[in-house]
C-alpha cells in the first residue's frame, strides 16, 4: 500500500485547476445503464471510485472506453442486473446501480454496500422509496433482491438523503408517469444527475429544492441514446485547496471550479479572516491573512457548510489561534481524523459528535494513517504546515477521492514523494 512522504512546513504559490466532481460522476456514470445509449461523458475524475464504477458496469454489460477524463459508456447490450459483492463492498456508491437496474429490467440483485470506514451508513431509505413505488425486495446473504414494476406514487423522505434521492431519480428513467419526492436532496451533485437525466429525456421539476416531480421517458420514445454531458466541477476538493492555502499562510488560485458550489465554505473562510478575490465565476484566489482566528460550525445538508469539508475544517482549526468547536450533523461518528491529528501534536477533545478545538503553534510530523477519504484530506493538510516530515500511509483512500494529488499539490510547491 502506498504511502505519501510530505516535508512540512510547505509554502503554496501557483493555481491549479479542480478536477470533475466524484459525487457527480457516479450516479451519472451508472445512469447511463437506465436507457440503452451511447453516453460521452467530459470531466469525469480519473479516480479510484470511478475505475470501480467502471469495472461494474462492466459486469453489468456496458462497454466503456475512457481516456483520462472522457468516457465513452455503450449502455446497449446491458443484460446482467447483478451488483456482487466484491466490487459493492469497496465502494458504497455501488448501491446507486439498484435505480437504473430496477428501472430498465424490473429486477436486480444488490450487495448491501459493505462497512464504510465509519457508522452503519444504511440503506434503508433507498429500500423504502422503492417498496413505496411497488418493488418487492427481500434481504438474503448480504443481498437485496429487488423485483416489480416500478409505479408512480409520493416518496417522503424523513431525513435528505444524497444516495436515496439519486437512487430514486434513476428509478424513474422509464416511468412515464408522475414520482414526487419531497425532502429531497438539493447538494449539486443532484442537480447535475437531474440536468444528466433530462438531458436524456425525463421531465424533472424543481430541480435544485427539496420537492422534485418526476416523470420519465416517455413510452412512445424508444430511440437508443447518443448523448455527451459534462461532469461539474468537485466542490469538495476546491474546499480542500482553499483550506491548504489557510493553513500554510499562502495565496494560491483555484480554477476550474463552480464558486457558488462552495460559498458555504467562502463564508467561513472569510469569517476567519481570509482574504478572497472573485475572478469569474469559475475562478477565485484565496490569501492568508495575518489575523486568522477560530469559529465554530456545523455541518449540515446543502447550502449549508458540508460535512466532506468536516475533517478538512478541524485541521484548520488545529493550528488557528483560539477555542473552536465543530460539530458534525449529518455523521455522527466521522472523525477518525482526529487520533491522528493529536499524534501530530493537535489540541482535540472529541464528545459525541462535536469536538473542541484549541489551536496550537505548529503541529510536528510523524507517522500517520488515512481512516477514509476525507480523513486522509485532513493528515495531508495537516501534514502541509507541520514541521518536519509526514508519512500518511493508506493513501488509497485518498485516491478514491482526488485526482492526481501530489502532481497539483508539487505544481503548488509542495516537497510530496509517494512511496511505493
Ligand atoms: C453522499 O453519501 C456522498 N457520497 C458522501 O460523500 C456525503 O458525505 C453524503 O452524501 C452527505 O452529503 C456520494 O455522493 C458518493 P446520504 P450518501 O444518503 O448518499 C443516513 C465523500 O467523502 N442515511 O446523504 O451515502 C446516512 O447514514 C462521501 O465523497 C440513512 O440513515 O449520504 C447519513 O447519516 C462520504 N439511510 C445521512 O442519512 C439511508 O438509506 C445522509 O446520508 C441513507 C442515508
Amino acid at each position: 500500500m502506498d504511502k505519501f512522504l510530505i516535508k512540512g512546513p510547505a509554502k503554496l504559490k501557483g493555481s491549479v485547476k479542480i478536477s470533475g466532481s466524484k459525487n457527480a460522476a457516479l450516479p451519472i456514470m451508472v445512469a447511463c445503464i437506465g436507457y440503452p445509449g451511447i453516453y460521452t461523458l467530459n470531466n469525469v475524475p480519473d479516480l479510484r471510485d470511478t475505475r470501480t464504477i467502471t469495472k461494474l458496469m462492466q459486469a453489468i454489460g456496458c462497454k466503456i472506453h475512457s481516456n483520462k477524463n472522457t468516457f465513452i459508456i455503450n449502455s446497449i447490450d446491458c443484460n446482467n442486473p447483478v451488483a456482487p459483492y466484491d466490487l459493492v463492498k469497496t465502494m458504497r456508491a455501488s448501491f446507486y446501480v439498484l435505480g437504473p437496474l430496477l428501472s430498465r429490467f424490473k429486477k436486480a440483485k444488490v450487495s448491501l454496500p459493505g462497512g464504510c470506514a465509519w457508522g452503519p451508513r444504511p440503506v434503508d431509505f433507498h429500500i423504502k422509496a422503492f417498496e413505496k413505488m411497488g418493488i418487492n425486495i427481500a434481504l438474503d446473504k448480504g443481498y437485496v433482491f429487488a423485483d416489480g414494476e416500478l409505479d408512480s406514487t409520493v416518496i417522503n423522505f424523513k431525513t435528505s438523503s444524497v444516495g436515496a434521492t439519486g437512487n430514486v431519480l434513476m428509478g424513474c428513467t422509464n416511468l412515464d408517469k408522475e414520482v414526487i419526492i419531497n425532502n429531497a436532496a438539493r447538494e449539486p451533485e443532484i442537480v447535475d444527475l437531474c440536468n444528466f437525466l433530462t438531458k436524456i429525456g425525463m421531465s424533472i421539476d424543481g430541480i435544485g429544492t427539496s420537492i422534485l416531480r418526476i416523470k420519465g421517458i416517455p413510452n412512445s420514445d424508444n430511440k437508443t441514446r447518443k448523448i455527451t454531458y459534462d461532469i461539474i466541477p468537485d466542490r469538495i476538493e476546491a474546499g480542500t485547496f482553499l483550506i491548504a492555502a489557510l493553513m500554510t499562510k499562502s495565496e494560491i488560485t483555484l480554477n476550474n471550479l463552480i464558486v457558488d458550489h462552495i460559498q458555504s465554505i467562502i463564508d467561513k473562510a472569510k469569517e476567519i479572516g481570509a482574504v478572497l478575490s472573485m475572478h469569474s465565476k469559475n475562478s477565485l484566489t484565496i490569501k492568508y491573512d495575518k489575523n486568522i482566528k477560530a469559529i465554530d460550525i456545523k455541518t449540515d445538508i446543502y447550502p449549508g457548510f458540508p460535512t466532506d469539508m468536516q475533517p478538512q475544517w478541524i485541521s484548520l482549526m488545529s493550528v488557528c489561534k483560539g477555542e473552536s468547536k465543530v460539530k458534525d450533523t449529518v455523521y455522527f461518528d466521522r472523525f477518525s481524523h482526529i487520533p491522528e491529528l493529536i499524534r501530530m501534536g493537535a489540541n482535540i477533545k472529541l464528545d459525541k459528535n462535536i469536538a473542541t478545538i484549541k489551536g496550537v503553534e505548529t503541529l510536528s510530523g510523524t507517522e500517520v494513517m488515512a481512516g477514509d477519504l476525507r480523513a486522509g484530506a485532513a493528515l495531508v493538510l495537516a501534514a502541509l504546515c507541520a514541521k518536519h516530515d509526514t508519512i500518511i500511509s493508506r493513501v488509497y483512500h485518498i485516491d478514491r477521492g482526488y485526482e492526481d494529488i501530489e502532481s497539483k499539490l508539487k505544481s503548488l510547491n509542495v516537497d510530496i514523494v509517494r512511496l511505493k
